[in-house]
């Protein structure tokens, strides 16, 4: 049965297993057996001690969204979308990407039976990604150009057949999933708001649908609070950070995006006017980062923490080093920086690291004696 946000009566969801569908009541999917599932979301939020204290702060949170069954956050509006796809009766479904997108949807098309198209631009996908979708049998279309060039193709195929039905962010059903995320956070901080929630944002579809997700658990009294919610870009990348740095009403699209974490190299993102609107009406802010930035959070969080993730999802904790520097966050709030995707996704990233990094310079030889080895362990 579905339920109306006017009700303000909490569904008697409280033994449920955490998961997307553990909110189903909240979801527009009216028909259980047309449920898609991969057993997605249930995502752990982890409390970071050490990387807290290094940044300063007492009670830091990542809610790791590459512990999704394809190690993205895209699987929560995926397998909602596919599953409305069912129930619509949809047979072929298409999306532009910059990688995760096409991924989660070749996953979720392969397990649906039905049949899968997608465009990426080309040469700019992270090789784990571009072997996911090869590997769930999707047919893969490279286009020259950034994503925002696939995006027009995409939209140009759908108008032009009616058998397409195009899955990108624009699709209301992916955002009614993504907004588990904060249902999640909600139920995992024991129905307390955190203060501040830190994402990266490329197409803008996931802080707008976390937006939501909290303004409906705000409406329900489950959450006395919303958070503060904080977008941030990559620098070569950031026509919504700037938007808010100077305070414009629009958006000023970036031409050539160039960043080397690949998820985000977005420069005229479809959801600006609703990420804008999550950023001012939770008086949060945006951020920029540049790519040294960001890989230096990324190890930051995987020798600190143990956390690998890909480096769009990184950009959020470099952009909070940044707002804790300039002491736009204070050390007592309570914050979650959402991680998008696993860091195995993106293995080029080995090239870029430093030669010092530990483990990354010992090499044994015929010749190497165990007291050489022993003398550098
Ligand atoms: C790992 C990762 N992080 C962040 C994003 C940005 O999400 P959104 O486009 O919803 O802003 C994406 C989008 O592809 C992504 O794959």
């Amino acid at each position: 049965m579905k339920f109306d946000l006017t009700d303000k009566k909490k569904p008697s969801w409280d033994r449920r297993q955490i998961s997307v569908w553990k909110y189903r009541e909240l979801l527009p999917v009216e028909d259980r057996e047309s449920i898609i599932s991969l057993a997605e979301g249930g995502t752990g939020l982890h409390k970071c001690r050490r990387l807290g204290r290094k940044l300063g702060l007492k009670k830091l949170y990542v809610k790791n969204e590459g512990e999704n069954p394809t190690g993205s956050f895209k699987d929560r509006g995926m397998t909602v979308a596919i599953s409305k796809a069912k129930e619509l009766g949809k047979k072929k479904v298409l999306c532009a990407s910059t990688g995760n997108t096409a991924a989660s949807l070749a996953a979720y098309s392969a397990r649906a039976g039905m049949d899968c198209i997608v465009l990426v631009p080309k040469g700019k996908v992270a090789g784990g990604k571009m072997l996911q979708v090869t590997m769930h049998g999707a047919k893969i279309i490279q286009v020259k150009g950034d994503f925002d060039q696939a995006f027009v193709t995409a939209l140009e195929l759908t108008k032009r057949s009616r058998e397409l039905y195009l899955m990108n962010s624009l699709n209301p059903y992916r955002i009614e999933g993504q907004k588990t995320l904060a249902f999640e956070i909600t139920d995992q901080l024991d129905s307390k708001t955190p203060d501040t929630v830190i994402l990266p944002v490329g197409n803008g579809g996931n802080i707008s649908a976390a937006w939501k997700g909290f303004t409906e658990f705000e409406q329900l009294s489950i959450a006395k609070t919303r958070p503060r919610m904080i977008g941030i870009q990559a620098e070569k990348a950031s026509p919504i950070a700037k938007a808010v740095k100077r305070g414009e009403d629009k958006i000023r699209p970036v031409h050539n995006p160039e960043t080397i974490a690949t998820a985000i190299r977005i420069g005229s993102p479809v959801n600006w006017p609703k990420v804008l609107k999550a950023i001012r009406e939770s008086k949060g802010t945006a951020e920029t980062v540049t790519d040294s930035e960001i890989l230096q959070a990324q190890r930051d969080l995987a020798t600190l923490e143990g956390i690998f993730v890909e480096p769009a999802s990184a950009a959020s904790i470099a952009g909070l080093k940044k707002l804790r520097a300039s002491r736009r966050v204070d050390p007592s709030e309570t914050i979650v920086c959402v991680t998008t995707g696993h860091g195995l996704k993106d293995p080029s990233i080995l090239d870029r690291l430093p030669k010092s990094q530990p483990g990354y310079n010992l090499e044994i030889t015929d010749r190497t004696s165990l007291d050489n080895l022993e003398r550098v362990l």
